[in-house]
């Protein structure tokens, strides 16, 4: 299918829901494969209280997700960019670009609160696309930092959270973002 042909995804960015779950897995199942078997993983994501996920919807599906929560690492606390995924029929439409920045904003707007100063996530080291997709929105390369279960190099990718002046949360967000504990 070239990149004309391709469907495109209804411009909706909501949090995920129960009945996400079975759509939710076989995204990651497929989205994941090369790096191991997410289909248990995902679930103790969506299931954990200080864990969200916000999906893209389109018509009774979802064309992809982000996942994320805020962590603690001795005294530094920082938002984590847990997974990023978008289903290979609606990629390069600039889904993931968007539910980056939406889970950039949401951490950076929720920061103050559990004084996280800072954004980190996880990708492999073979994966270009992600790599440029974390990059583009203000990742920088870290240090290498552990492996994926089928083992490839996790490289740990970092960026400040965004300060007030460029944050633009809609009002009925705050809840879902800011009342999220450390996890
Ligand atoms: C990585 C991934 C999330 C990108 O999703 P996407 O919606 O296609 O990304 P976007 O459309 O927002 O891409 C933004 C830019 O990233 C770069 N990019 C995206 N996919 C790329 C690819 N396959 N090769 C090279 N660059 C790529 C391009 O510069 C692109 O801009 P352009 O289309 O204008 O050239 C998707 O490929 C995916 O789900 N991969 C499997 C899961 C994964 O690797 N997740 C990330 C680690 S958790």
């Amino acid at each position: 299918m070239d990149r004309t042909s391709r469907p495109h995804a209804v411009d909706t960015i909501r949090a995920s829901e129960p009945q996400d779950e079975v759509h939710l897995v076989r995204l990651a199942e497929v989205a994941f494969e090369d790096m191991g078997d997410y289909s248990h993983t995902i679930l103790d994501w969506l299931r954990r209280p200080s864990t969200v996920t916000l999906v893209m919807s389109v018509g009774e599906g979802i064309s992809g997700f982000v996942t994320y929560c805020y962590r603690r690492c001795d005294h530094d606390v920082y938002g984590d960019i847990i997974a990023l995924a978008v289903d290979p029929v609606f990629r390069r439409q600039g889904i993931a670009s968007r539910l980056l920045t939406r889970a950039i904003t949401y951490l950076s707007a929720g920061a103050p609160q559990v004084h996280a100063s800072s954004l980190r996530l996880h990708v492999s080291a073979g994966n270009v696309a992600g790599q440029t997709v974390f990059q583009r929105l203000g990742f920088r390369f870290q240090v290498t930092d552990g492996y994926y279960p089928n083992g490839q190099q996790a490289l740990r990718y970092v960026r400040d959270c965004l300060p007030p002046d460029r944050l633009s949360v809609e009002p009925d967000a705050e809840d879902t973002i800011c009342s999220k504990s450390v996890g």
